[in-house]
């Protein structure tokens, strides 16, 4: 049994230690949100966060991160997060949508860590985060408007 602390609330999960975090993210607790995609670590589309660093969840042991914070899109909240949904919005980011949730977590990390980035921030900041239907540009405006709005709500 483990205990795991997913988006503020306590589980307890009868599972394998080695299980990957993904698999009982979606499986266990119905959290649909974090996507499976290449399961090898190289996409990026499960990004969760473990203690606020953007975590591969496919590749991460649940029983690795026990006990620890645990923030999966669905529970990714505050004035940066309302930001980029609205900005998402507005700039029509994605397509599929498949990569988004994993997009979103990355681009909230770094306007978290940086609220006013360039373009090769951007880049360096969401390189690890693959999507199929080549929304990058996209994905970059979307930051900056984001950064835009937040900035203009933290006057
Ligand atoms: S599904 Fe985890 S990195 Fe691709
Ligand atoms: S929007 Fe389709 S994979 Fe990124």
């Amino acid at each position: 049994m483990l205990t795991l602390r997913v988006n503020g609330k306590v589980h307890h999960v009868d599972v394998d230690p080695d299980t990957p975090l993904l698999w009982v993210l979606n499986e266990q607790l119905g959290l649909m949100g974090t996507k499976y995609s290449c399961g090898i670590g190289e996409c990026g589309a499960c990004t969760v966060y473990v203690d606020g660093e953007n975590t591969l969840s496919c590749i991460t042991p649940a029983g690795d991160v026990e006990g620890m914070e645990i923030t999966t899109i669905e529970g990714l909240k505050g004035p940066v997060a309302d930001a980029i949904r609205q900005a998402w919005i507005e700039e029509d980011v994605p397509q599929c949508g498949y990569c988004q949730p994993g997009q979103i977590m990355a681009a909230a990390a770094l306007l978290n860590s940086n609220p006013n980035p360039n373009d090769d921030d951007i880049d360096a900041a969401m390189s690890d985060i693959l999507c199929r239907c080549g929304t990058y540009q996209a994905i970059r405006r979307g930051i900056h408007c984001a950064a835009k709005r937040y900035n203009h709500e933290k006057k």
